[in-house]
């Protein structure tokens, strides 16, 4: 008895410790329009189906005791049914007619939720999927980030998503339904996120060893805010001194303020932001030595020394335009990093990665360098300041 009553509260956390993870997914916190017609459909199932449970369960429950053998000698055989044709016909066709009701209204819903504007001033996001990573492409912006997905809210977002090798799916949650990344052609989705928040992204597909890393983040901003990171990331990416840039605008020679416009195409012109055109003006932002001492500069004549730009596209470094692996534009602001591989809590995290990429991720096709402590220290010091 004591022993039982020892093992209750680790039993009790058990049972409640996934209720916080609960409450923020989508049945109960849908954070678009879209999400909130597939949670009222998910809702509406699951109240018929408890209904229909517990008459179907109860009835059941009710006969056994009702009819249960009282007298252990039954001296008369009861009354032998054999079949009755009303009450069949009757569990046959109402079941049926649920069912067909339910057809009715997920597929007249699914019909709504899958149109996709034509509207050429929609947001357009190009959506990427790599084993084992996401990339997006913000429109004609020229801005791309990898497992780092923003969205402006109340502001309608088409998804154009394809893949670059296997079949992945892209998900998120509270936000819609998810989609299959295919190689070769491009699926659209469409939504419009209602809440400003974080949520999580995750690939629906299986789809190799590193599938179940390849996992995204999902900031919806308010437009004004979605703006100034936009046009941040195309000044390179360097770090703003405040979240809301409208009091100080980095000094780019980029595009003006465009929070006048609803749409992402018309209102941002197409600019190359990763190289800065040759013999144009110094980085607008000049990296900021990190507290550990170590130079961004050093670090960044190490980036371009290693080659690392055959790769990965990188903000600031000229002719690192690769696209082998991703974009790493923002990567210090990231939550994980080595498609969702490694945890990046620090300098320390992006460090230990680099030194020896496939000790941390065995499968990956980022090579380990060879770096030194001081060299792998200095590059850090660099990547650090991409948030
Ligand atoms: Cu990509 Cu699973």
């Amino acid at each position: 008895m004591r022993r039982l009553l020892l093992a209750l509260p680790p039993a009790i956390a058990l049972l409640v410790s996934p209720l916080p993870a609960f409450a923020q997914s989508w049945p109960v916190n849908p954070a678009s329009d879209g999400a909130g017609q597939i949670s009222q459909l998910f809702w509406f199932t699951l109240v018929l189906a408890t209904i229909v449970f517990v008459l179907v369960e109860g009835l059941l429950i009710y006969s056994s005791l009702r009819f249960r053998r009282r007298s252990p000698l039954a001296s008369v055989e009861p009354p032998q049914i054999h079949g009755n044709t009303r009450l069949e016909v009757m569990w046959a066709a109402v079941p049926a007619l649920i069912l067909v009701g339910l057809f009715g209204i997920t597929v007249t819903r699914l019909g709504e939720l899958s149109q996709i504007p034509s509207d050429p001033g929609v947001m357009h996001i190009s959506v990427i999927g790599r084993q084992f990573s996401w990339e997006f492409g913000y429109g004609n912006s020229g801005v791309k980030t990898t497992n780092d997905l923003r969205i402006p809210v109340g502001q309608q977002v088409v998804f154009d998503v394809t893949s670059l090798d296997v079949i992945h799916a892209f998900w998120v949650p509270n936000l819609w339904g998810q989609i299959d990344a295919n190689p070769g052609r491009i699926n659209h989705i469409t939504y419009t996120a209602n809440q400003a928040g974080e949520f999580r992204g995750v690939c629906a597909m299986l789809c190799g060893a590193g599938h179940s890393g390849m996992l995204f983040r999902v900031t919806t901003l308010s437009q004004g805010d979605f703006q100034s990171w936009l046009q941040q990331q195309q000044a390179g990416g360097a770090p703003a001194p405040k979240p809301n840039a409208a009091a100080s605008p980095p000094p780019s020679p980029v595009v003006p303020a465009p929070a006048a416009s609803p749409g992402l195409q018309p209102s941002v012109a197409p600019a190359a932001s990763p190289a800065p055109a040759p013999g144009g003006p110094a980085p607008a932002n000049p990296p900021v030595p990190a507290p550990g001492g170590a130079s961004p500069e050093e670090g960044a004549a190490l980036i371009r020394q290693k080659g690392c730009g055959g790769c990965h596209t990188i903000p600031g470094i000229q002719g690192a335009n690769g696209t082998v692996g991703p974009n790493l534009g923002g990567v210090a602001s990231r939550p994980r990093i080595a498609g969702g591989a490694v945890p990046n809590n620090g300098p320390d995290d992006l460090k230990r990665w680099i030194m020896n990429p496939p000790a941390l991720k065995p499968g990956t096709i980022m090579p380990n360098l060879g770096l030194t402590d001081d060299e792998a220290t200095k590059i850090v010091a660099y990547l650090e300041t991409l948030k």
